[in-house]
This record gives C-alpha cells, structure tokens and sequence, in this order.
C-alpha cells in the first residue's frame, strides 16, 4: 500500500529485561480505523506509545507517511508529537484548566498561536464533539464522557495526520460509553485515520477496516471484522473472543 500513515516496522521494547513487544509490525492507511484487542498486558497501550513518539523502541522503526521517526532525537521528534493524536482511558486532561483551555493550549504553546485565534478554532472542536456549552466548565464540572470528549477535542485541534485511542470508554460508566463512540464513529466517517485499542466489540465490527489481535507482545493475527470474528484463525483468539463476549 502506498498511502500508509503510520506504521510500526519490527518493533522490540522491554523494560528491566521483561520483552514487552517482541518485533510488532502494523500499518495504518489514509482513512483506515485499525482496532487492536488482547488481553492486559500483552502490549497494547506500548505500543500506542511508541506509535505515538511519546516511548523511544529499543529496535525496529516507527514511520509516520514515509518519514523514519525512531531514529529521531528529541527536539525533531517534539516536533513530529502533535501530528500523531492519542486519547487515553484516563481522559488526562489539565484539571486548573477550562474545556476551552485544555483544547487551545496545544495550539499557542506548540502551535504558537495567537490566544484569540486558538479560542476560535478550540470553540470549533468542541462544537464538534458537542460541548459547545462546556467551553468554561472545568474536568471536575463534567462527566466522564464529557471529559473524554474534550479529550479528543483537544488532540482533534492539532489536525494530527493520525489519532490513537487506547481504550477510550474502558474508565467510563455504560451509559456514558456511546457518546463517545458517537464522536469515534463519526471521525472515522470523515476519513479520520485511527488506531483503537478497544473491547467494544460490536463497534469494532462496525467500524474497522481491520482488527488485530495481540498477545504476549506480538500481532497473533489480523483480519477484515467479519472474518476475524466469524473465523479467528487462532486458538487464542478465540478463547479470548469468547470472554470479551
Ligand atoms: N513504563 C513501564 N515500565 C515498566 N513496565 C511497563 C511499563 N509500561 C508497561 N510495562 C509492562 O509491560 C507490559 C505490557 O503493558 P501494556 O503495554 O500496558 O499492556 P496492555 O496495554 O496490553 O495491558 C506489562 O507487563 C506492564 O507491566
Ligand atoms: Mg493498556
């Protein structure tokens, strides 16, 4: 494939001598959704960190469109950060800041725009994930989905070429859990490219263009939803897929 995004190439990663991925290669193409499931502790939220340059790899190579990012050093790499969004199951957003400042602050302090121009379009983002009227609430003022929402406003703002999730909704009470799926749904309709680190099965089925399943830090396996959940091809991911169900 020509177009891909992202991509992690042979990536090894340990720490204190336990292997925690062990050569993981997977792509992302212009407008694909990706969804990785497996169970704890086998990489998952790793190697959204090194796909997100937020980790170094001990070897192998993360791309971002068909540049090579892991041999960067820390200044160039800063600056490749905001092109990759990643929203994390504990919302992190900044607790002495409004909605409207969690969003913005990206784009002064990275960006460097003007206060007036990042309000602008951090009003815009919020608007997209429908918080329009939580611009002066603060995390503590909202919900968990709301907060999560903002979340994604926050990295939306940046225009990354790509966003992470690692599981979004897995904090989040039940009844919270599709609105923001709802936003997730929506950005990849609008071609958004995305890796989802998700046990919400039905909307991986709905949504992915391929799901990946991880185990003891390696890819078992990938396949298009309808066959990965119809004919898993592994003995361990049926075995998980019949406790995640
Ligand atoms: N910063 C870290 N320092 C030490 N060990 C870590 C660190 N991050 C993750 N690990 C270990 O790596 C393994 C995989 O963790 P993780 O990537 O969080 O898996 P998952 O997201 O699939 O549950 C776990 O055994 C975890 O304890
Ligand atoms: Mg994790």
């Amino acid at each position: 494939m020509n177009d891909v995004v992202l991509r992690a190439e042979g990536v090894h990663k340990s720490y204190d001598g336990l292997d925690v991925l062990r050569g993981v290669s997977i792509d992302v193409g212009r407008g694909e959704v990706k969804v990785i499931i497996g169970p704890s502790g086998s990489g998952k939220s790793t190697l959204l960190r090194c796909l997100a340059l937020l980790e170094p790899v001990d070897s192998g190579s993360v791309y971002l469109e068909s540049e090579r990012l892991s041999d960067l050093r820390e200044k160039q790499l800063a600056a490749h950060r905001s092109e990759v969004g990643m929203v994390f199951q504990r919302f992190n957003l900044f607790q002495n800041m409004t909605a409207l400042g969690n969003v913005m602050c990206g784009l002064v302090e990275v960006r460097g725009l003007k206060r007036r121009e990042a309000r602008e379009r951090a009003r815009e983002f919020l608007a997209r994930v429908g918080l329009a009227d939580k611009a002066d609430n603060y995390p503590e003022e909202l919900s968990g989905g709301q907060q999560q929402r903002v979340a994604i406003a926050r990295a939306l703002v940046m225009r990354p070429k790509a966003m992470l999730f690692d599981e979004p909704t897995s904090a989040l009470d039940v009844e919270l859990v599709r609105e923001v799926l709802d936003v997730m749904e929506g950005l990849a309709r609008d071609g958004m490219t995305m890796i989802v680190v998700s046990h919400e099965l039905r909307f991986a089925h709905h949504v992915a263009s391929s799901i990946l399943m991880m185990d003891e830090g390696q890819v078992i396996e990938e396949a298009p939803p309808d066959r990965f959940f119809s004919a898993p091809s592994h003995e361990r991911t049926k075995r998980f897929l019949a406790l995640v169900e």
